[in-house]
């Protein structure tokens, strides 16, 4: 009798470890929505299963891909974007294949769909989520209309490697920022129910570590620990699970020598036990198949086994699983449960997007793209995005007197470039670019002379330099808008050199020869190392891509009529030798002690101790041309004491942590305030300080605000020596400032 029971427990226990995998959260999940899943599964052959669990890329013969369809081998599309044709194919599946079940639409909607944002990079420089929201609202909107139901964004893969191309596409190289703005672009995109009919199912990627790179090289290897991944790379995964991502897509590189998308721990363990996600797990493109490159699969059979058994629940378009996996699952070599819980997870983001009451996009609504509301958000993200890099003898905002102004270099006129990777829809007519802005804005009031020099940012051309210096005489202020064309960023686009391209260096030590004050902006996918042109120049705009409005936004800041706010979301390097480069590293054993002799300056003959041993480069010193959290204002601000409310506190206990910010200067700004904590003895070695908290305060010329943060002191909690995530009792210092490299600290201490 006992062995029945012990039997019966076994066997009631594997029942629920197999489903509590995807429907953990049953209390959160729609029982009926539920009824419906486990009815429809009961009916599906394993091919029809094995459907739902293939994307397709479109591609241009639709009798073709409704055949698929009809088949039931198809679960979602990518890539299609005409409405006529998205109908076509859905009422194929629902009306004339065996089981109805509607398709999914998707694209990369990454920062606009027509209205194109600022590059993610650049709107993580403004530190503010709730525009990253509007943002991604706007580009719902947009795409919905025309039948997309699914997005892969936000990218919050943390960044902190320039050569890598797709640090274009996340918001640089913090964990708590990246959390905060991947959390608003998913409530932009998803708003508070998937079922309203302008909802787009966000696609948080690439999970996990793919930012990480060895050498910034796109799609290379990466060794990050445990711990590391604990600490650096799962937190803004983990807040977009909590805030309801509908899909999340594995990386394509291999950590530790498992690639993501066949990796259990990080599928099964961490996103569906720890963190109870029961959306869909999408594998990058082709990333399935693509594991016989990494050599961690023999071929295609052995691929789809590996990526349905770690938790793949869609395959973008590799096709493997459709091929392979009824043979796979009639030799047992996936469990039928697994390929059962990944249709679970595609039924159930389908009903929740409310495709199968409405499966149809409506062809005849009202245009919504390009709406005037929809520009004016680019504009206003754009607008903040710009950082202000240097500003020698307030050059801006350029004088109200002014009579002739040279607008030169490659980017001033590029309304293609300026909108940045990863826009396939996106249309440069509509791009406004600087020059039209500003002859737009200045009418006949101003002259404004336009001599391009270069016509793409890796020409080179001596004499169009020699005309733009030519007509530099003529000019009382030099505008050059220089950079990277868009297609120098974003995927498989890395650079080993991040100086600027072509004779754009040279264009600007030209211009600035001439005696003329130079205001440089640069519009880029990355931070570049431009160490040299902001010496020579009088003033340096950084506006990464800025989108559809970035010439309007730009006007706006140059000439006045608005104040830039921005703040690096990334380390900008002296040189790439410096790179990785970071504000939040390790304190080390040999931390820099703030005295370095440079290279020019070491004596002949200098002793093999004589310089000191510590931690900087002796032909770049130790710092970064620009930290992390970096930014000028046209106005300036004054932060007072910091006062906390208690300097011991227990790991339940919540500090307030409050001061003054005053407006300091003779117009209107806006400051982002940071803050920072530094946990100075763990179990572990810990950042010498990482972000907690920062916000946009903006105030009128002399204005005092009182300004308060409230720090939960769970949230000091890191993953231990113990591969515990804990709040360890100890010293620590914290920072209110205007960057990752200013301000005073204070002393508190975490007490049992
Ligand atoms: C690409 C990218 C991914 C994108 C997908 C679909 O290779 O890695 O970010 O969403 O394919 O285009």
């Amino acid at each position: 009798m006992k062995k029945k029971i012990a039997y019966w427990m076994i066997a009631l226990g594997v029942l629920f470890s197999a489903c509590d995998e995807t429907q953990k959260q049953d209390a959160g999940v729609d029982r009926e929505t539920e009824k419906k899943i486990e009815a429809l599964i009961k009916k599906m052959t394993i091919e029809e299963k094995l459907g739902q669990m293939n994307q397709i890329s479109a591609w241009s013969n639709i009798e073709e891909m409704s055949g698929m369809i009809k088949e039931g081998q198809v679960g979602s599309i990518l890539n299609e974007v005409e409405p006529k044709r998205i109908n076509a194919l859905q009422k194929v599946a629902v009306e004339e294949s065996r089981l109805g079940i509607p398709i999914l639409i998707a694209r990369d909607v990454i920062h606009g769909y027509r209205t194109i944002f600022p590059i993610p990079l650049g709107q993580g420089a403004t530190f503010n989520p709730a525009l990253a929201k509007a943002g991604a609202r706007v580009a719902a909107i947009e795409a919905t209309s025309h039948g997309i139901r699914w997005t892969f964004a936000p990218m919050i893969d943390v960044a902190r490697d320039p050569r890598w191309g797709r640090i274009a596409e996340g918001y640089g190289e913090d964990p708590y920022l990246t959390s905060v703005m991947g959390v608003a672009t998913i409530e932009g995109f998803q708003t508070d129910s998937l079922g309203n009919p302008t909802a787009l199912a966000a696609c948080p990627k690439h999970f996990v570590g793919y930012g990480a790179a060895e050498g910034g090289r796109d799609y290379n290897s990466t060794g990050l620990s445990e711990r590391t991944l604990r600490n650096i790379y799962f937190p803004p995964f983990e807040a977009a699970v909590k805030a309801g991502a509908a899909t999340i897509m594995t990386s394509f590189n291999d950590n530790d020598g498992i690639p993501s998308t066949g990796n259990s721990f990080i599928l099964r363990d961490v996103l569906r036990r720890e963190w109870g996600f029961d959306g869909i797990v999408v594998s990058d493109w082709a990333s399935v198949t693509e594991m016989i490159n990494h050599g961690f699969a023999a071929d295609a059979a052995e691929a789809a086994m590996k990526a349905i058994s770690a938790g793949v629940d869609m395959e973008m378009v590799s096709a493997s699983f459709i091929t392979n996996g009824p043979q796979l699952a009639k030799e047992y070599k996936v469990k039928e449960h697994d390929i059962n819980n990944a249709v679970r997870c595609i039924l159930r983001i389908k009903f929740r997007l409310g495709l199968f009451d409405n499966p149809y996009v409506n062809e005849m609504q009202p245009d919504v793209l390009y709406a005037p509301s929809h520009l004016a958000e680019a504009k206003e993200a754009a607008t903040q995005s710009v950082i202000l890099l240097k500003n020698d003898n307030n050059t801006l905002p350029v004088k109200k007197d002014v009579k002739t102004i040279l607008v030169t270099g490659p980017m001033a006129d590029a309304p293609f470039d300026q909108l940045g990777t990863w826009v396939f829809d996106g249309d440069k007519n509509h791009s406004i670019t600087p020059l039209q802005a500003l002859r737009q804005m200045l009418g006949s009031d101003v002259q404004v002379i336009h001599e391009p020099a270069l016509t793409y940012s890796r020409e080179l051309n001596t004499p169009g330099i020699a005309k733009a210096v030519a007509a530099a005489q003529r000019a009382d202020v030099i505008l050059a808008f220089v950079g990277e064309e868009a297609i120098l960023s974003g995927e498989a686009h890395c650079l080993a050199n991040l100086n600027l391209q072509g004779d754009q260096s040279q264009l600007i030590k030209a211009l600035a020869k001439t005696g003329k004050p130079v205001v440089t902006t640069v519009m880029a996918g990355r931070p570049l190392c431009i160490g040299e042109e902001v010496e020579v120049s009088s003033a340096v705009l950084y506006a990464f891509h800025p989108g559809t409005m970035g010439g309007p936004a730009l006007a706006d800041l140059i000439m006045g009529v608005a104040n830039p706010s921005g703040k690096t979301p990334v380390t900008f390097p002296k040189v790439v030798g410096q790179v990785p480069i970071f504000y939040a590293h390790h304190s080390t054993g040999r931390p820099f002690n703030g005295t370095e002799t440079l290279i020019h300056d070491i004596p002949a003959e200098a002793g093999q101790t004589s310089l000191g041993c510590t931690c900087y480069y002796l032909d770049a010193g130790f710092h970064p041309l620009f930290p992390f959290g970096y930014g000028l204002s046209y106005t300036t601000f004054e932060y007072g004491a910091v006062q906390l409310s208690a300097t011991q506190v227990k790991k339940d206990d919540t500090m307030t942590i409050e001061f003054d910010l005053t407006n300091t200067g003779s117009v209107v700004g806006t400051e982002v305030v940071q803050l920072y904590v530094q946990d100075i003895v763990g179990s572990v070695t810990r950042p010498v300080k990482e972000l907690k908290r920062f916000e946009r305060i903006t105030l009128q010329p002399g204005e005092k605000q009182r300004v308060k943060f409230t720090l939960p002191i769970e949230e000091l909690a890191f993953w231990n020596i113990d591969m515990k995530k804990v709040v360890e009792p100890g010293d620590f210092k914290l920072w209110v400032a205007k960057d990752s490299q200013s301000g005073e600290a204070v002393n508190f201490k975490v007490v049992e």
